[in-house]
């Protein structure tokens, strides 16, 4: 077998602390293999989000709403990490978190998907986050679970 080297790295961010560990930690392995990053942020479709806060808003304001916390996400990882000598892109996508990562990744042949062992649910949570949890068993590649 060829030495293993991987030429795409996928990383996985909701902004939290794990999700930007997870994310220093690709960006380290892009360079130092000289692979392309992509910086992916998956927002939940509307629906999802309406039975959390139990009444649907205005379609327009929810709309901007995820958009500005889509984007505010991928800003706060691309400042959080040193990117220094890393060719990588950042990406915004809509549904259910891990299988739009899987999805994804295999869409543009990743060799590694980097993920955080928690997220930004809840705080104190004892087992692996159901993202994570759903990503390493979906996955049709290396999958890299950072605590
Ligand atoms: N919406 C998302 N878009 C991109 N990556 C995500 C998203 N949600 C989670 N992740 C990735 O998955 C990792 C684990 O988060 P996960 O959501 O599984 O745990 P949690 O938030 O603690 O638990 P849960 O969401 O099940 O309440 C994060 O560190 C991040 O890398
Ligand atoms: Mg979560």
């Amino acid at each position: 077998m060829h030495p293993w080297s991987p030429d795409v790295i996928v990383t996985a961010t909701d902004g939290s602390e794990q999700s930007l560990r997870a994310a220093n930690a690709a960006a380290a392995l892009a360079r130092t293999n000289d692979a392309q990053l992509f910086i992916v942020t998956v927002v939940r479709p509307p629906e999802g989000w309406w039975g959390i806060v139990g009444a649907p808003p205005p379609a327009e304001s929810l709309g901007n709403a995820l958009a500005d916390a889509q984007r505010a996400v991928l800003e706060k990882t691309v400042d959080a990490i040193d990117l220094t000598g890393v060719r990588y892109d950042t990406v915004e996508e809509v549904g259910e978190p891990a299988s739009q990562l899987a999805s994804f990744a295999q869409a543009n042949d990743a060799d590694l998907v980097v993920i955080g062992q928690r997220g930004a649910g809840l705080v104190e949570r004892i087992v692996v986050g159901s993202v994570a949890d759903r990503l390493v068993h979906i996955a049709t590649m290396p999958v890299l679970v950072v605590p």
